[in-house]
């Protein structure tokens, strides 16, 4: 219930600037991830949007202007923007083709060929990266880690050295409509990010560039409601993760993203022998609306043309892009939504022939259509 935290708002007639809301919202997710096993001196640093978060995380890092920051191909834009926002150059990696990430044997290996400043991996749908692994890569060769984990709050778990910056936008596990925090166990680091949400203040003067990201008191209030149902929430997800994968596990043609715990995706991926674009349009006749999350990868985006070179190397992201769909997955489909989009799938992968499609419930697909995220 979002209504006593907003009357709380009203009542205190503090709106933003580090209110009463946003601290206790702050407190409370340090320990939640406490709970989860996240280091002692942890600090979250909530932030406007997960994109700021990001910025934050790179403002505080303080590296040279011009440093080189390795980011996979495969990935939502916004990782890429953050780099050239502040003022570094994205440096384009490939993928592991199981988790459809940047892993840390990836980094290596690039770290190996060419100066690397910075390793910004993400956790690809949601999917959580080896946090120690990170930590001893940057032990090993000196190259800090900062995780883009927009979309895996409640999943991705805080490095010892590895930082983190988490999305909590409308369409995220943890949504408040806009929103994010940057979380690192270095408190220097928390309070440089700090600083950077705040126009980069220190005593009333600015220190060093900065910008206004700071959480207003009503997203706050929104994320102290969202986190009085959070465990409600992962239930509702998980339920709808175990009926997809009583379907989809064994279908011929669809593949699922390999998945280190048990635990429900942010977004549900398939990837597909047939052309992704070809099964959207056929899912898309029978009311099953899908996405193509992080196509085009980034070296297809005309803005960052400018960072890829002739030569990108990226096969297994060019292989992966073109086959990659997003299901709808989200708290309001029962178990007759899941077998209807499971069935049309299993329909549409078949490439030879025109999918037949039984008398499909024109009633079933329009409610699908219709219906909201109601996480
Ligand atoms: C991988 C990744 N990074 C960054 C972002 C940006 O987060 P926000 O929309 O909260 O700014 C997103 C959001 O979709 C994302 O998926």
């Amino acid at each position: 219930m979002v209504a006593p935290y907003l009357e709380r708002v009203d009542t205190a007639r503090w709106y933003t600037n580090f209110g009463p809301l946003v601290r206790e919202l702050e407190d409370r997710l340090e320990g939640l991830l406490a709970s989860v096993g996240a280091p002692s001196e942890t600090r979250v640093v909530t932030c406007s949007t997960g994109t700021s978060a990001i910025d934050a995380g790179l403002a505080a890092l303080q590296l040279p202007p011009g440093s080189r920051v390795l980011v996979p191909a495969l990935t939502f834009p916004a990782s890429a923007l953050a780099i050239i926002g502040a003022g570094h150059v994205p440096v384009f990696s490939d993928v592991c083709p199981r988790r459809w990430q940047l892993t840390p044997k990836i980094a290596r290996r690039v770290i190996a060929e060419q100066r690397i400043d910075l390793v910004m991996p993400v956790t690809t749908y949601g999917r959580a990266t080896a946090v120690d692994e990170w930590d001893q890569l940057t032990i090993d060769t000196g190259v800090p880690v900062l995780i883009d984990a927009a979309p895996a709050f409640g999943e991705q778990s805080i490095g010892r050295t590895t930082s983190v910056a988490f999305s909590f936008h409308a369409t995220k596990p943890f949504g408040i409509g806009e929103g994010g925090a940057f979380v690192s166990a270095d408190p220097e680091l928390a309070a440089r990010a700090r600083i950077y949400t705040n126009f980069g203040f220190v005593d009333g003067v600015v220190e060093r560039f900065g910008t206004n990201a700071k959480l207003s008191e009503y997203h706050a209030a929104v994320g102290l409601a969202q986190l009085e149902r959070w465990p409600a929430l992962l239930r509702r997800r998980q339920r709808v993760w175990t009926a997809y994968r009583r379907h989809l596990r064994g279908m011929d043609g669809v593949q699922l993203q390999s998945w280190p715990t048990a635990r429900a995706p942010a977004l549900l991926i398939v990837r597909l022998v047939a052309d992704a674009a070809t099964v959207a349009a056929r899912l898309a006749d029978v009311g099953v609306h899908t996405r193509r999350w992080y196509v085009p990868t980034l070296v297809d985006h005309p803005a960052f043309a400018p960072y890829v070179p002739a030569d990108p190397k990226l096969p297994v992201t060019e292989h992966l892009a073109p086959h990659l769909l997003g299901l709808p997955f989200h708290t309001a489909l029962d178990d007759d939504d899941i077998a209807y989009v499971c069935d049309a799938l299993e329909r549409a992968v078949t490439i030879e022939e025109p999918p037949r499609f039984v008398a499909a419930s024109t009633e079933l697909a329009t409610a699908l259509h219709t219906k909201r995220v109601a996480s």
